[in-house]
């Protein structure tokens, strides 16, 4: 509780994660995504604090001296010590401001720190983690900034928000040190869920009987789970991304919730009608080219009757359902194959491994399609001026006119030179262990090995999409816009940005009951599958029941017509007024009120305060910790008890417009309405 009284009006927020300014995965989308809503909030006020990252700060972030006395004079006392800290303004949509901490030039100050952590919180560290070390560092460093500002400035009220562990050790110094600020700590996963899913474990059956020290201390990673369990313990207002994550947390961290913020994304819509039909049309093509060049030799498939499936994300095997999806695929190839479908499915698993380059048949490939659109371009134009030629002279051109010889055997050579033994390619890149790597390895077992009599040939992609890319040339962004469906089967996956993000652009995708994304569709909308949006039941069947829905919902997506999918498409970009930060953000405003009433509750006058009792422990409205705790949490667990945020905006939902030729779509969606704003037992 704060000693003097702030003006809890005008706060200022400092919310601080690894990936500020710093891309790894969901979290950056998280914070990039937001900003635009929590400068609208908060302007100047509003401050994202990281690691400075010398290959991204110099080019995203414009460098500015810090104006507000209080905020300059922190940098300042930090930078007298020989600390490197970069004031700017991060170049995305809002423009906020930013403190990056170049980590290594507090380098000299580890030893102290990891002491200092160990006599204060009792957390240990051992030498040679530098992903810890560097927490460390970047925690001391946050902390002492922060404890600047309040020393500063004592006006303002002041929160700031941690997120993930990489980030916990400024929250546990806010505690210990009892630095003036309201504190969140938000985990996006827990250290333990991530390594123990990995891992062939029955995570979900058995989440309420680990021996949570044990199990991290097997793993290596005890100190970590020290500091993210004490991050969750040391703050005002804990919080995490899903209902699914919060039941997690609850027992791995032994703190439950206090609320659940769901990720959002910044919606941008089209306001010409069917724009993003067109961007489709458009970035497909894009990947038809890629198609061409890749199955070159063996490219007797008709891409009018392809469709595009993908999967992508960080590569973690067993958690993102890679293998599913893989297993799913077989199982698909060989219905289609027995039902001699028309179909032909290419299917790209996107997962960053360990590569050294792309591989020259990948490249070949593209350079050969590239030579031979180059030389029909020629011969084209050669053809143009012929026709031309003729019908100036008063000619008709016959067909046999147009083509000279020498064309003809240009056109030959070319095509001659996309003949081929081999298959094409299954991995575009060559990969650092081939033999042991698990998707491959997975797709030589399932015998997915892009033969011609395949209707599912396959592209493992093992590096992240990006515009410059030699061989796909799209961004990750344009590249979904191309694609039919994303399929996320996965097995652990707090929230899901990649589903989310297919929804958004209008391209329906698959995804689980375990993950937090696929749980908040199926709570708040009635039929998902009507919008594109297929969940897999991964909590109540077992693996082999899964695949087979995975691969009956893969299966009925290629029974679709054109239509259909064009009418699909429409209806799954509906939903994404769901998922804007404009609704999603509001949770987060709640979570920020509840901190600073915990912190600072002498300045509230809780009769007119709207959020007063959002969190409170004490609140008759709340409900009660479940009597019994169900046989298996798959089964029974009451998620609902950490329903704060989709049940507000679920109840919040405008009507969303029709698209013209979405005829069967006219009413609105349909959304389950629950009892409002449950607040959870700690
Ligand atoms: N992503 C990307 N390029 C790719 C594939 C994925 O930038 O080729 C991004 C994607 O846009 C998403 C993030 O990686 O925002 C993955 O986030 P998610 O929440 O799905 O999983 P996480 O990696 O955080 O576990
Ligand atoms: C969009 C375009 C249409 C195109 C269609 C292809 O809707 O606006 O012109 O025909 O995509 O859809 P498909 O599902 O076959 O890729
Ligand atoms: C984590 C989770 C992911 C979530 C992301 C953003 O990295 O693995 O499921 O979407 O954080 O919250």
């Amino acid at each position: 509780m704060s000693q003097v009284m702030r003006n809890v009006n005008q706060p200022w927020l400092f919310e601080t994660a690894w990936e500020v300014v710093n891309k790894v995965g969901g979290i950056y989308t998280v914070i990039k995504t937001k900003v635009p809503v929590t400068v609208q909030e908060y302007g100047d006020r509003y401050h994202l604090t990281g690691p400075w990252n010398r290959f991204t700060a110099h080019v995203e972030v414009e460098e500015i001296e810090p104006d507000h006395p209080a905020i300059k004079s922190a940098v300042e006392s930090i930078r007298a010590q020989g600390i490197q800290v970069f004031y700017g303004r991060w170049l995305i949509d809002g423009a906020p401001r930013v403190i990056l901490f170049d980590i290594g030039s507090a380098g000299y100050k580890l030893d102290e720190w990891k002491g200092d952590l160990w006599r204060l919180a009792g957390i240990p560290s051992p030498p040679n983690d530098i992903e810890t070390n560097d927490s460390i560092l970047l925690g001391y460093l946050n902390a002492w900034l922060l404890e600047e500002v309040a020393k500063n400035d004592t006006e303002h009220a002041i929160i700031a928000q941690f997120h993930e562990w990489q980030a916990g050790v400024g929250a546990v110094l806010c505690n210990k040190r009892k630095i003036d600020v309201a504190t969140i700590f938000t985990t996006h996963a827990t250290l333990l869920g991530r390594y123990l899913c990995a891992g062939n474990v029955d995570f979900y059956n058995n989440l309420r009987h680990f021996n949570v020290d044990e199990e991290a201390g097997k793993r290596g990673i005890y100190h970590r789970y020290c500091i993210e369990r004490a991050a969750a313990h040391c703050v005002d207002v804990f919080t995490t991304v899903s209902n699914i994550t919060a039941y997690e947390a609850e027992y791995l961290l032994k703190r439950k919730p206090d609320g659940v913020l769901p990720n959002g994304l910044n919606v941008v819509k089209f306001s010409a009608m069917h724009e993003f039909q067109n961007l489709h049309q458009v970035a497909k093509d894009r990947i038809s080219h890629f198609v061409r060049g890749h199955f070159y030799g063996h490219y007797n498939f008709d891409l009018d009757n392809t469709l595009y499936f993908f999967t992508a994300g960080r590569y973690e095997y067993r958690n993102k359902g890679i293998d599913m999806f893989i297993e799913g695929l077989a199982r698909l190839n060989h219905r289609l194959k027995a039902c001699n479908s028309p179909v032909t499915v290419v299917a790209f698993i996107i997962a960053p491994g360990k590569v050294n380059s792309f591989t020259v048949e990948t490249l070949k490939g593209q350079a050969l399609i590239k030579q031979l659109e180059d030389t029909v371009d020629e011969v084209s134009t050669r053809i143009g001026k012929r026709i031309f030629e003729l019908a100036a002279r008063g000619h008709e051109p016959k067909v046999e006119d147009l083509l000279t010889e020498q064309d003809r055997v240009l056109i030959k050579r070319r095509v001659f030179a996309l003949k081929r033994d081999a298959l094409p390619p299954i991995v575009t890149h060559n990969m650092v262990n081939d033999s042991e790597d698990p998707v491959l390895q997975q797709l030589r077992t399932v015998h997915l090995f892009n033969n011609d009599h395949d209707r599912v040939k396959v592209v493992f992609h093992p590096e992240f999409l990006s515009a410059n890319n030699p061989v796909i040339g799209l961004d990750y962004e344009e590249f979904i816009r191309g694609t039919h469906l994303g399929v996320f089967p996965s097995y652990y996956e707090p929230w899901g940005y990649t589903p989310a993000e297919c929804t958004v652009m209008g391209v329906p995708s698959i995804t689980t009951n375990l993950s937090g994304f696929g749980c908040f569709m199926e709570d708040n909308i009635v039929n998902p599958q009507d919008y594109g949006i297929y969940i897999v039941d991964r909590r109540l069947k077992s693996a082999d029941e899964s695949i087979d829905q995975l691969a009956t919902f893969m299966f009925d997506f290629c029974q679709k017509t054109r239509r259909q999918r064009i009418n699909q498409r429409n209806r799954t970009e509906r939903l994404a007024d769901i998922l804007d930060w404009k609704r999603m953000g509001i949770e987060y405003m709640k979570a920020r009120q509840c901190a600073l009433r915990r912190c600072y509750p002498d300045s509230f006058d809780s009769s007119a305060d709207p959020y007063a009792d959002e969190y409170d422990q004490d609140h008759p409205h709340k409900l009660s910790r479940p009597q019994s705790i169900p046989g298996t949490p798959l089964v029974g667990a009451d998620l609902s008890t950490y329903d704060l945020a989709a049940l507000s905006i679920s109840a919040e939902l405008p009507g969303v417009k029709d698209h013209e030729d979405d005829h069967d779509l006219r009413p609105p969606i349909q959304l389950k309405m629950k009892t409002p704003l449950m607040t959870p037992t700690i």
